[in-house]
């Protein structure tokens, strides 16, 4: 098969990683005889040093126009002072948005070769980490209007949190899809004991199970859902919930998996075409440095050939390679026991590279 990918390095760390991920997918095009074209995209802090936007418009038209974006991660401390609609991040909400990508897939899985890197109690380690985080990704309060103004003498900042019926209905779908293809246990998570966007998310999520009787729905309130998942994360199976909650639970779910570094995401819309990103961001403490952990990149780009290329014996063959990889004691520094040596990112990308075979 032939593919168009769109690559977005970013900043930071981000160029490193996604090289590392490029790699590993040049190997992948080798040994299933693919062709894969790269197209470089320019989006976040780079961008605005550049265009002076964070996605110029003509970066966007390049990202809807591929097969699939892979994205490393966008901003840092240069950019904390650019206006805020044109901050790094900015750019990365654009292209969310812009391609319709509404359902960001954030898996939470402890690859037992590196139990003894969670913060967990081992007896809670023991019980299994394997769920999966639909995260709502272009409405809520990230979306809603942002102001800050001169009231009674002080600035009062106002950013608005709002959903409609539709929004939350294709996400539930989403979820209840995902959960159909997994242990058939979706648990929607909200605040409906106090915000009225939560209430209309529950009432909507209980109206659309309807249609998925095969799945166990539950609900949690966002707070106990934060506890939950460090007291027993094997409750979980699918999680699902608006962009907010979101985004704060999955670095709390990755975190208890061992590293950040590890975890990859989809993000998809109606279209095939999707947004493949490590749930990291750009870490400018260790950008250049070789330190960075390429495998949340990798498994992202395995997501990408499952979800949006249709090529699921190259993503098994992707992840297998990092499973032996760490099989065989490599670790770079953020998931290495401490005092153990690390291997840089280079090295790992190399490593998980040499693994690819087509069987
Ligand atoms: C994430 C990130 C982004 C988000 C930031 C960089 C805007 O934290 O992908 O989780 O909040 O969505
Ligand atoms: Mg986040």
């Amino acid at each position: 098969m032939e593919k168009n990918i769109a690559l977005i390095p970013g900043d930071g760390i981000g160029p490193e990683i996604v090289r590392e991920a490029v790699h590993v997918l040049d190997r992948v095009a080798e040994s299933f005889r693919h062709t894969f074209h790269y197209e470089e995209v320019s989006m976040g802090g780079c961008a605005i040093d550049r265009y002076g936007s964070s996605l110029p418009d003509d970066m966007l038209a390049k990202a809807k126009a591929a097969d699939a974006v892979l994205l490393g991660a966008v901003g840092g401390p240069k950019w904390d002072h650019v206006p805020k609609e044109n901050r790094p991040e900015r750019g990365l909400l654009r292209l969310r948005a812009g391609l319709g990508l509404y359902a960001n897939i954030r898996p939470a899985r402890i690859f037992p070769q590196l139990a003894p890197s969670s913060p967990l109690r081992s007896d809670i380690v023991r019980q299994g980490i394997d769920f999966v985080i639909v995260r709502e990704l272009i409405g809520g309060v990230y979306f809603g209007e942002h102001r800050t103004e001169e009231r009674d003498g002080q600035r009062v900042a106002t950013d608005v949190m709002s959903y409609s019926e539709e929004e939350i209905r294709r996400i539930a779908r989403s979820a209840f899809e995902t959960a159909q293809k997994r242990s058939r246990r979706l648990c929607s998570v909200d605040k409906a004991n106090v915000l009225d966007t939560s209430r209309l998310w529950r009432k909507t999520v209980e109206e659309v199970a309807q249609d998925y009787p095969d799945v166990t729905l539950s609900h949690m309130y966002v707070d106990n859902c934060a506890m939950q998942i460090v007291k027993n994360p094997a409750q979980f199976d699918v999680i699902v919930t608006e962009n907010m909650f979101g985004d704060i639970l999955s670095d709390e779910a990755s975190m208890i998996t061992g590293s950040i570094g590890m975890i990859p995401s989809a993000s998809l819309g109606n279209g095939g075409r999707g947004l493949y990103e490590p749930i990291h961001g750009s870490a400018p403490d260790i950008a250049g440095q070789d330190k960075a952990n390429p495998i949340g990149t990798i498994l992202s780009a395995a997501m990408m050939l499952r979800y949006s290329l249709g090529m699921p014996k190259e993503a098994d063959a992707v992840e297998q390679a990092v499973n032996t990889v760490l099989e065989k004691g490599c670790r770079c520094a953020d998931i290495a026991a401490p005092g153990e040596a690390a291997i840089s990112c280079q090295r790992t990308g190399a490593l998980i590279a040499q693994e690819i075979k087509a069987n």
